[in-house]
């Protein structure tokens, strides 16, 4: 049985802005208090794993210890097939210490153009999240969601963050980018939920949080 979430304050182990909103949204239908590991200011730990979950479990171990509170993270990464799935955990890191993200779209696509990957066919890809909440006692539950789809160029909105601008899930006609947060998250009253995030977070939420 997974531990269930009984506190009522939890750190969101993470630095980055687009996703400690939208962990936020995420959990806005809960009550209880989010704080950031930037607003504590933790250390950001290395990411030395080599899978998502492994760095989430780093970052949610990380902050719990430091915090003495429970603490949730999400690990997460643009994995393009014909790249050998890069920038995978390496998302971020692509986008250099400026987090120039511009950069970071400008380098998948000339990977991409130099495979010679020009039909849609050759340019599947996705985005895959792993969420770990810990407690400072050391235990930890995590949860994994994907959602596949195509990299397009050029890219198109200035919605979300990071490679938004450059996806578009199957059977949508806009990107990630041109969506708005709702939708990207696709968890109206039905949704199983759309993005990678919201997957993920619809299994943590039936697991720790609901029922
Ligand atoms: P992390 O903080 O090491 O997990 O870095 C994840 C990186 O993957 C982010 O900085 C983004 O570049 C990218 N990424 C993860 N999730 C998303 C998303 O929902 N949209 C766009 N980019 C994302």
């Amino acid at each position: 049985m997974p531990r269930r979430f009984e506190e009522d304050k939890l750190v969101v182990a993470s630095h980055n802005p687009g996703k400690i909103r939208e962990i936020a949204e995420l959990l806005s239908r809960f009550p209880v208090d989010l704080v950031s590991a930037a607003e504590l200011n933790l250390p950001e730990p290395e990411e030395t794993g080599t899978t998502f979950e492994d760095n989430a479990l780093i970052k949610a171990h990380a902050a719990a210890k430091a915090s003495g509170l429970p603490a949730l993270s999400d690990d997460s990464g643009f994995c393009v097939e014909a790249l050998n799935g890069e920038p995978g955990v390496h998302s971020a890191r692509w986008a250099g210490p400026d987090k120039d993200f511009a950069r970071a779209m400008r380098n998948v696509e000339e990977r991409l153009q130099m495979a010679g990957a020009l039909e849609e066919d050759r340019r599947r890809a996705g985005f895959v999240a792993a969420l770990a909440l810990a407690w400072p006692d050391g235990h930890a539950e995590t949860f994994d969601g994907r959602v596949d789809g195509i990299a397009v160029w050029p890219p198109r909105g200035d919605q979300g963050f990071g490679y938004d601008p450059i996806f578009k899930p199957d059977d949508h006609e806009r990107t990630f980018g041109e969506m708005s947060a709702d939708e990207k998250h696709g968890l109206d009253e039905y949704g199983d939920g759309l993005s990678h995030r919201a997957r993920a977070f619809k299994k943590l939420v039936d697991a720790c949080f609901d029922g």
